[in-house]
């Protein structure tokens, strides 16, 4: 039982016990982000865990990226407080299936979205971030013929900026596939001067209506430099903590889903995990991360293309 811990002190002292680093996404709970040593997008946090010198890696955030940790920083102990903490990405894109559509596809290239599995990783010739996409993208040849996966919308959003056809693999987040452009459209009335920031994972009935689309962080440095008073969140709602932190005296309003209010936005995998979840696996050093050699290699691969691409 953890009746009567002091979990936060607990956390602390395992911490420094293990020689462990916390990393969280925007996307973790408040209390999380608050006590992880570093908070960022998907591709800050692979940078992150490439370059840590920690034993221990605890990451709050979802399998994949973890995952990643694991393919970049091998010899570290990775772990995740909740091991189903997934992604509807990852789900709608089996190895099996990606690989024969691969295979379908001789002459394309699979410039692949980071929220995928190892083994689809290992598939891939190049990996992106939302944060990353567009500076990758911009590198690839006019004429070199491209599948992009598992998020048809972060794809479809590429696909129009660039002007540039690309086999889209159908998958979404269910997290953004949730916000209502009817409801978004009567939040935007009600706060007419206010802009909305949103993310490529969003469908175009909520992009189209953006006045900036970027990754988690772009969409962060995007309301530390706005001049209006409020804006209009169209992406997962916890990230909205990290802007009241940098900027107390502006509203930020989560966009709505269906029901109107932002709770349907939350992200179900993300929010698996908890500090009392955290403060375990600190103690057992698990779940941890496993990945085996030759899969690890091949996945590194896409992977290692990404971060020099994108630096
Ligand atoms: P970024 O933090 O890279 O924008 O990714 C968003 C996301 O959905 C992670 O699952
Ligand atoms: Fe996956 Fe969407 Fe959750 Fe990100 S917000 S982890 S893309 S389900």
């Amino acid at each position: 039982s953890l009746a009567g811990i002091d979990i936060r002190a607990e956390i602390e002292r395992l911490r420094r016990e293990k020689n462990a680093v916390i990393l969280a996404h925007y996307y973790q709970k408040p209390e999380l982000q608050d006590l992880a040593d570093f908070v960022g997008d998907s591709l800050e946090l692979s940078r992150k865990a490439a370059e840590t010198d920690a034993e221990v890696i605890a990451f709050c955030g979802v399998k994949f990226m973890a995952e990643v940790a694991k393919i970049l920083s091998p010899q570290k102990t990775v772990i995740l407080p909740d091991l189903n903490a997934g992604c509807s990405l990852e789900d709608a894109c089996p190895p099996a299936k990606f690989k024969a559509f691969r295979e379908a596809h001789p002459d394309h290239i699979a410039l692949t979205y980071i929220n995928c599995s190892t083994e689809v990783k290992a598939l891939s010739d190049i990996i992106v971030t939302s944060s990353s996409a567009e500076k990758i993208l911009a590198q690839i040849p006019r004429d070199q013929k491209i599948i992009f996966g598992p998020d048809r919308h972060l794809g479809g959003y590429l696909s129009r900026k660039f002007d540039r056809e690309m086999l889209l693999w159908p998958g979404v987040c269910i997290v953004h596939e949730a916000f209502s452009e009817t409801e978004l459209l009567k939040l935007k009335a009600q706060h007419p001067g206010a802009p909305i920031a949103a993310h490529p994972e969003c469908p175009p009935t909520i992009v189209d209506h953006a006045d900036y689309v970027g990754s988690t962080s772009g969409i962060l440095n995007y309301a530390k430099g706005m001049d209006a008073d409020t804006l209009i969140v169209a992406t997962e709602p916890h990230i909205i903590h990290q802007m009241q932190l940098a900027i107390p005296n502006k509203t930020f309003i989560g966009a709505p889903g269906a029901d109107g209010n932002c709770n349907c936005n939350i992200c179900p995998y993300m929010a698996l995990n908890t500090l009392e979840k955290l403060y375990i696996s600190l103690r057992d050093l698990s779940p941890r991360i496993e990945i085996e050699e030759s899969l690890r290699l091949e996945a590194k691969k896409s992977l290692d293309r990404m971060l020099d691409m994108a630096s």
